[in-house]
């Protein structure tokens, strides 16, 4: 079973004088198939912790590894070897590009990693808007599609080429409801069904509860819910 593993991860952020530590000694372990929580409040690391398991952003100290192979090393080259057959990652607010449409949108993931087989790449584009409920929405701009749909089409972006783990970022934080109710499941079942691992930051308890394993940022440590 493939697993990521941050181990001793600490970071401050500096802005002149000022010294925040964000993270003291964090270590974390996802599988593959595994859905984790991370719970905490606003400025308590979340998005930070997200950002360095993804390579986005590097600690002051500590690793990641994928199974036996320290991407942290080399300056992160191994990050960026790796970055695309190991994740896909969801912004808080969608970052879809607004000139694009629903499905230019996700086939950006394969320009980005440079995959030319168009007829295979469209595939399993419309594939995965449909199995998120989204495929005729695939003409359309983001300016047209609802905050839940907008979100499922982040997902979709997320999801397109296959990545062993996800990161997603309060995914459900600006919807209602019922929205963010789907959207949790949806994500849960995507999970199991592809045996992908998820790790999501989330201030919503009642995902929380839905997941595998939950873990709050408290004092830039992590505590087992
Ligand atoms: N690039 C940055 N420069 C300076 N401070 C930052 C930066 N990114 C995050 N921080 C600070 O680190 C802390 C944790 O931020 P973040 O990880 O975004 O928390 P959360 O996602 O849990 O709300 C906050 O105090 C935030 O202001
Ligand atoms: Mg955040």
């Amino acid at each position: 079973m493939n697993k990521l593993v941050a181990t001793d991860i600490f970071k401050a952020f500096k802005t002149g004088a000022y010294h925040a530590q964000v993270l003291s000694d964090i270590s974390i372990d996802i599988i593959q198939g595994e859905t984790i929580g991370i719970i905490g409040s606003s400025g308590s690391g979340k998005t930070t912790l997200l950002q360095i398991l993804a390579g986005l952003e590097f600690p002051d100290s500590g690793e990641i590894f994928f199974n036996d192979i320290n991407l942290s090393i080399n300056n992160a080259k191994q990050f960026s070897i790796m970055r695309n057959k190991l994740f896909g990652y969801t912004y808080q607010f969608h970052y879809l590009l607004d000139d694009l449409t629903v499905f230019e949108n996700c086939n950006l993931v394969f320009q980005i990693s440079n995959s030319k087989d168009i007829n295979k790449n469209s595939k399993k584009i419309f594939e995965t808007l449909h199995e998120l409920g989204i495929d005729k929405l695939q003409n359309n701009y983001p300016y047209m599609l609802s905050g839940g749909e907008r979100q499922r089409v982040a997902i979709a972006r997320a999801i397109v080429h296959e990545p062993m783990f996800i990161l997603m970022d309060e995914p459900t934080g600006n919807l209602d409801h019922e929205n963010a109710d789907v959207i949790q499941d949806l994500t849960i079942k995507l999970a199991k069904d592809h045996n992908i691992g998820i790790m999501v930051a989330t201030h919503d308890l009642n995902y929380a509860q839905k997941l595998d394993k939950v873990f709050r940022i408290e004092n830039g440590g992590l505590v087992s819910k």
